[in-house]
């Protein structure tokens, strides 16, 4: 799909002057072109979807594909090395989707999850402890990305998952660099092969020991039955790794900031603890850290709010645009952590590949969260705002940094 005269990119950044909000543009699309045709970095072209209900008509139908090996599907500027054999099920459809997936649903079921929440606590509060010695506070700041907001759930998945944590520069830096929008592709390549090389080293180790844990369970109920391959091994590890802690680390760095600015909820919720659950929720709502998707492919012709999109042609779904919209949600611009219907966002999609671990994410950000308000209630950031280097360069909206001192 590639057009002569290129219609408007894909808009990407946030409004002048403020970090947390989607692009100005998303407002103006979803009253006057809900799905408007949008040009990609290489030429090729895809629709663009606004609005909540065409979000959740889209996420909802199958026939829109998540194989990013299907023709047409919008990948120029994606992140994360997609259209290789060995892409996750989050790049595959049904039947070879649910198969995969079933293997780990229970492994991130709210009981589950819920079980983990002392664990979860006690890393919180041992990070927390080392913040609280941490010299450099009065200078500069201390980083609160680096000293919580990343250790926590990268801790956490790789406790789950089996991978050592003294790997997590290793497993980190690659992250960072499969996530990046602005590197060139070889140097992406070649992150993507080092993660691959490193996590297939990881998984040969484990056949021969597997532990109990999740990669472990995978080999020993899953990879010696025959039902799959080391390489499918490898390919679960790199999706939940990566899934599991770039994620949650840029939610908690961003929901930290937004209160030490709003002091007036952060002091709510201090007041009132049991309204933190309903905070994280409007923190996933007003955040969308998801930036430029999920994508789609369509596989048949398939009308969308009066909108005919037909089969091969590409869908980019707007999910900061869905969460900001105002049929929805009264005065979606402004944070209101006692929102009634914040939890019907979209921050964790929506059908079939709605998000896998919204339970550790939710349990993780509820502990992470509530131990801030409770155990720095002076915390405020040490620099001036347009100085904190935010991730627009990034498909995963967060701060790159962010200092702090209390
Ligand atoms: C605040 C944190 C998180 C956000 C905002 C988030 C968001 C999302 C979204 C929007 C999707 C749907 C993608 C699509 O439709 O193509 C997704 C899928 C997924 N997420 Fe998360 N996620 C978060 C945390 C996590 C964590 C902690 C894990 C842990 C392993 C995880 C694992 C996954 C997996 C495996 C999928 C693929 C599901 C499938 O295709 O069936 N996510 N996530």
């Amino acid at each position: 799909m590639t057009l002569s005269t290129a219609p408007a990119p894909l808009p990407v950044e946030p409004p002048a002057g403020c970090p947390f909000d989607p692009p100005a543009e998303f407002g103006t699309l979803r009253t006057t072109e809900p799905i408007s045709k949008i040009s990609l970095a290489d030429g090729s072209w895809a629709w663009l979807a606004t609005r909540y209900s065409d979000i959740r008509a889209i996420l909802g139908d199958t026939r829109f594909s998540s194989d990013t090996t299907v023709p047409g599907y919008p990948l120029s500027g994606m992140t994360g090395g997609a259209t290789t054999a060995n892409r996750g099920f989050i790049r595959m459809d049904p039947p070879e989707h649910t198969r995969l997936r079933r293997m780990v649903t229970r492994e991130f079921m709210v009981k589950r999850v819920e079980a983990l929440r002392p664990e979860i606590q006690r890393i919180t509060d041992e990070l927390c402890d080392a913040m609280e010695r941490a010299e450099g506070r009065a200078e500069g700041g201390v980083d609160l990305v680096e000293a919580l907001a990343l250790p926590v759930p990268s801790l956490v998945i790789s406790l789950l998952l089996g991978v050592p944590y003294d790997d997590h520069d290793v497993f980190q830096s690659l992250t960072g660099k499969l996530l990046s929008r602005t590197i060139a592709d070889d140097e992406r390549e070649s992150a993507r092969r080092e993660l691959r090389d490193y996590l297939d080293q990881l998984v040969t180790g484990k056949e021969a020991a597997p532990g109990d844990d999740i990669l472990g369970r995978l080999i020993v109920e899953q990879q010696q039955t025959g039902e799959i391959s080391h390489d499918d091994v490898a390919a679960f590890a790199a999706l939940l790794l990566i899934a599991g802690h770039e994620t949650t680390a840029n939610m908690i760095g961003l929901s930290a900031l937004t209160l030490m600015r709003d002091t007036e909820s952060a002091e709510r919720l201090r007041q009132e603890p049991a309204l933190i659950r309903g905070a994280v929720e409007e923190l996933l709502r007003f955040h969308s850290i998801i930036r430029n998707g999920p994508r789609r492919v369509a596989t048949a012709d398939i009308e969308i709010g009066g909108h005919l999109i037909r089969a091969g042609e590409g869908v980019v779904v707007a999910v900061p645009s869905a969460n900001r919209d105002e049929s929805v949600f009264a005065d979606a611009d402004r944070l209101d952590v006692s929102r009634p219907n914040a939890q019907h966002h979209v921050a964790f999609g929506y059908g079939i590949h709605q998000c896998l671990g919204q339970a550790l994410a939710r349990v993780e950000l509820q502990v992470v969260i509530g131990t801030l308000l409770r155990r720095f209630p002076d915390m405020r950031p040490a620099v001036p705002v347009d100085e904190i280097p935010f991730r627009t360069d990034m498909a995963i909206h967060g701060c790159h940094a962010l200092p702090v001192t209390w």
